[in-house]
């Protein structure tokens, strides 16, 4: 029995602590946990919760993540948003084994790329994460081959956020009304456990789903930080909401009722140049916005609801916003927040299409690049270090286009001027059904083997990714 909406209160995952100073350590590992109350539901978490623990650092700080694997699967964690070296950036065949578990690919599963070139790390992998880039909200997840969909279903999820002196001197909400808010839906078995159409359940042996289930996996149940449909106290006040889309196919248009909009202070990639008041957000998998809220709208009492207003029956519910006191209030929304260059397209040097279609039908069915399912190793571009390139994104049905390493800005849409959500610097794009979106991608950071795939994760999964070198 699920609860009744807006009954659970909303929880604010731990943070994580170092062992030593730019040092943490994480386990992988199954847990039971109480999501619905009254049940427990196995979880796959870092340190069994799901989201799991919260990275808060700082710029520049380098940090090393060691990832310890005690799940029966392999798994890889990509920290997305990240400027990060290619040999930890998450790559899909580079996979930490549980010790003793000798995990082999069985033969036949991966039919698109040869296992041997895998690489396997037993027992756990250190991560290394320079942090050399602005403040923003990132987070973590697996991204194993074939099987990053199921993984995060179950749980594989957790923010990082780096911060800075430029957002910090901002007057922005911060402490307790600064809270990041991951929001993903779900589905349940009777007994509690998560319902996944899994054409394959061990997710050792044959990836992918349930044929009816190739455009992606929605649940009935939404969950924000790992809780469904919950409520929180706040002040009348402004609070600062890092929203992350973190769910695997689902798009989410979010409204607050009664009314009253957002102010979007930062995007995926951090601050933007200016505020941008929305009375609704569209998010896609994998994109962060960042918004002020004023509870002082309100009077004392008022429960205000965000809702989805592209869900229908329980799945419009997010989550509920109780304001319970008057508070006093320092905060601002400067009328400028940072310096963003507004995207020039001459400074591209190369342009790049990429066509985002699937091929064939049912099983043998899959979603493909410019006509080509994944394959490891085998680059579609080679940017260079320090350039900029106009990479365009078009497709068939709704792609959450995701770059690693790489930030962009969206130039156009369809020839027109970009969306009002699309301002700032971004990792993830929402390219709509046969829309072409422009984008300016800036090549920074570090030379290797990055992907950019889409984020609808049953897509993904289903070889809707590619590499590219940057050289
Ligand atoms: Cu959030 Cu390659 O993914
Ligand atoms: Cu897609």
């Amino acid at each position: 029995p699920l609860p009744r909406p807006f009954t659970v209160p909303l929880p604010v995952p731990a943070t994580a602590r170092p062992v030593r100073p730019g040092h943490y350590e994480v386990v992988q590992r199954a847990a039971k946990v109480e999501i619905v109350p009254g049940v427990l539901t196995e979880v796959w978490g870092y340190d069994g919760t799901f989201p799991g623990p919260t990275f808060d650092l700082r710029r520049g700080d380098r940090t090393v993540v060691r990832v310890r694997n005690e799940l029966p699967v392999p798994t890889s964690t990509h920290l997305h948003g990240g400027v990060t070296p290619p040999g930890s950036d998450g790559y899909p065949t580079d996979l930490v084994v549980a010790r003793g578990r000798g995990f082999r690919p069985a033969p036949g599963a991966h039919a698109h790329h040869d296992p041997s070139l895998w690489t396997l790390h037993p027992g756990a992998k250190d991560y290394v994460y320079p942090l050399d880039q602005r403040a923003a909200t990132l987070w973590y997840h697996d991204h194993r081959m074939d099987f990053t969909a199921p993984q995060v279903w179950r749980g594989l999820a957790g923010f990082l956020l780096v911060r800075d002196d430029e957002d910090d001197a901002l007057p922005l909400p911060k402490g307790e009304r600064d809270i990041p808010l991951m929001i993903c839906d779900r589905a349940f078995e009777e007994d509690g456990s998560f319902r996944y159409p899994s054409r394959d359940r061990s997710l050792l042996v044959t990836p992918g789903v349930e044929d009816a289930y190739m455009e992606g996996v929605e649940g009935d149940v939404i969950l924000v930080n790992g809780a469904p449909w919950p409520v929180l106290e706040v002040d009348a006040a402004r609070y600062r909401l890092r929203l992350l889309n973190a769910s695997n196919a689902r798009r989410y248009r979010l409204a607050l009722t009664p009314g009253g909009g957002f102010v979007q202070v930062g995007g995926d990639q951090g601050l933007l140049a200016a505020p941008v008041a929305h009375e609704a957000v569209t998010m896609a998998p994998g994109e962060r916005f960042d918004v002020v809220v004023d509870f002082s709208a309100h009077p004392v009492g008022t429960e205000v609801t965000l809702v989805n207003t592209l869900g229908t029956g329980p799945a419009r519910g997010v989550m509920r916003f109780r304001v319970v006191r008057r508070a006093r209030d320092d905060s601002a929304v400067p009328g400028r927040l940072s310096r963003v260059d507004p995207p020039d397209r001459s400074a591209a040097v190369a342009t790049r299409l990429f066509d985002f279609r699937r091929t064939g039908q049912g099983g043998g069915g899959s979603w493909t690049i410019n006509g080509r399912p994944y394959r490891p190793g085998v680059p579609l571009a080679t940017p260079r270090l320090g350039t900029t390139e106009l990479w365009r994104f078009t497709g068939d049905f709704h792609h959450p286009v995701h770059v690693h390493l790489a930030r962009f800005q969206v130039l156009a849409r369809n020839g027109g001027p970009p969306a009002p959500t699309d301002a700032g610097w971004k990792d993830t794009v929402d390219v709509r059904p046969y829309e072409v979106v422009d984008t300016l991608v800036r090549f920074e950071g570090y030379r290797g083997r990055y992907m950019m795939h889409c984020h609808n994760l049953e897509h993904e999964d289903m070889a809707m990714m590619a590499d590219f070198d940057v050289v």
